[in-house]
């Protein structure tokens, strides 16, 4: 059997494969409500065949959403629409897992389809944005955010908490916290975003106060027997990649001992000059430094779509998981797919029996079943 498919146990969970769905916004929300999209797309998803379906970046907060049309876990209310999705998911046979963030200076922004930069100042859609300084990202998302008081970090710290608990009572069994992107996490991290001079600031120790108190603080109420996960940028391709891949493991590290189970290796995106290295598998050496370097399980994502290029990426231990985005979008039954390419002897075992029983003889539109 492939590396791709073979199971994967963290916790109390066990993933039926290493191809997962990594987070990826539907900005088709309203006031952070997930709606009958919401649930088509993610049941799609988890029908196909993936390990684990993990629902997009989700407002701990409404000033934290990335735009108006983003989905949040700030009200009770927010928790039902949840619900669907996370029965939908395990009726297919994969692990719902959501990600939770705050966007901070990358708040407040139009949908990608309708511009993708800050919504302008005094249109009733937008709000306030913070961050760790009064510096804006730059470019389209050119809004100067308020440099954070100590009490809205703590704030920001509730939020998570609070998030992180109605992600629990929605169902989800794999929570991944937003620590990159140049979102808010990723803001106090970088020495781009971060300018300040208190606790919060300076250092890297300084730097990454915000997501280790943050961390620790939804560790508490999060069950120990569920993955707690985070995804980080861990370079940002600005020059500076190996002070930060280093402050980066270090970080990791003492995430781990403070109880993280698996880390999804990223990109800081906290630059418009950051020059990234666009290609297959660009970004597996890095995760791969990391999962040696941190001495734990790692997810990662990028351009690593390729059925090979997928088995290689665990086979050659340099990822736990492999998170497949795009490629699912265009096609929900991917890993069916893959494990073709990848001579499973029985591939359509990787999708829910219903379909699997059938596909398992049929060879393809017009080359007649062997049924
Ligand atoms: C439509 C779309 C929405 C995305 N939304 C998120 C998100 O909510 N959170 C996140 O961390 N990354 C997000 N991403 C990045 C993906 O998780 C993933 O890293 C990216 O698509 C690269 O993987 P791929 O090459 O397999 O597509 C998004 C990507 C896409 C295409």
């Amino acid at each position: 059997m492939s590396a791709a498919f073979q199971t994967f146990k963290l916790k109390d969970v066990t993933l039926r494969n290493r191809i997962a769905v990594p987070p990826m916004c539907q900005y088709s929300a309203k006031d952070g409500f997930t709606n009958e999209w919401h649930w088509a797309h993610y049941a799609g998803l988890a029908r196909g065949g993936a390990g684990l379906v993990v629902v997009e970046a989700t407002g701990v907060s409404a000033d934290g959403r990335i735009t108006p049309g983003c989905t949040g876990l700030w009200k009770d209310e927010q928790i039902e629409g949840m619900a669907r999705i996370t029965a939908a998911i395990k009726a297919a046979g994969s692990v719902p897992g959501i990600q939770i963030g705050h966007a901070g200076r990358k708040a407040s922004a139009n949908l990608p389809w309708e511009g993708d930069d800050h919504i302008a100042d005094g249109d009733p859609r937008g709000w306030e944005t913070i961050s760790p300084s009064a510096i804006p990202f730059g470019g389209g998302l050119s809004k100067t955010p308020r440099e954070m008081t100590i009490a809205d970090i703590e704030r920001v710290k509730t939020d998570f908490v609070a998030a992180a608990k109605r992600a629990l009572q929605a169902g989800f069994e794999w929570l991944e916290l937003h620590f990159a992107h140049g979102y808010l996490a990723q803001s106090f991290f970088s020495v781009h975003a971060n300018k300040r001079t208190d606790a919060y600031g300076g250092d890297a120790a300084g730097r990454s106060r915000f997501i280790i108190e943050t961390f620790e603080a939804v560790r508490k109420v999060w069950p120990e027997n569920l993955p707690l996960t985070a995804r980080f940028g861990v370079i940002e391709f600005d020059g500076r990649d190996e002070e930060t891949l280093s402050e980066a493991i270090t970080l990791t590290k003492t995430l781990r001992d403070g109880g993280l189970d698996l880390m999804n290796v990223s990109m800081g995106f906290s630059t418009m000059d950051a020059k990234v290295p666009w290609g297959p598998s660009f970004l597996v050496p890095t995760t791969g430094r990391v999962r040696k370097e941190a001495g734990m399980p790692v997810a990662s994502a990028w351009c690593v779509d390729a059925p090979q290029d997928i088995e290689k990426a665990v086979a050659t231990g340099q990822m736990d998981i492999v998170m497949v985005g795009r490629a699912m979008l265009a096609d929900p039954h991917y890993p069916y797919q893959v494990a073709i390419a990848l001579g499973e002897e029985r591939p359509a075992w990787t999708l829910p029996a219903p379909y699997a029983h059938w596909l398992s003889r049929y060879r393809g539109a017009g080359k007649g079943a062997a049924q």
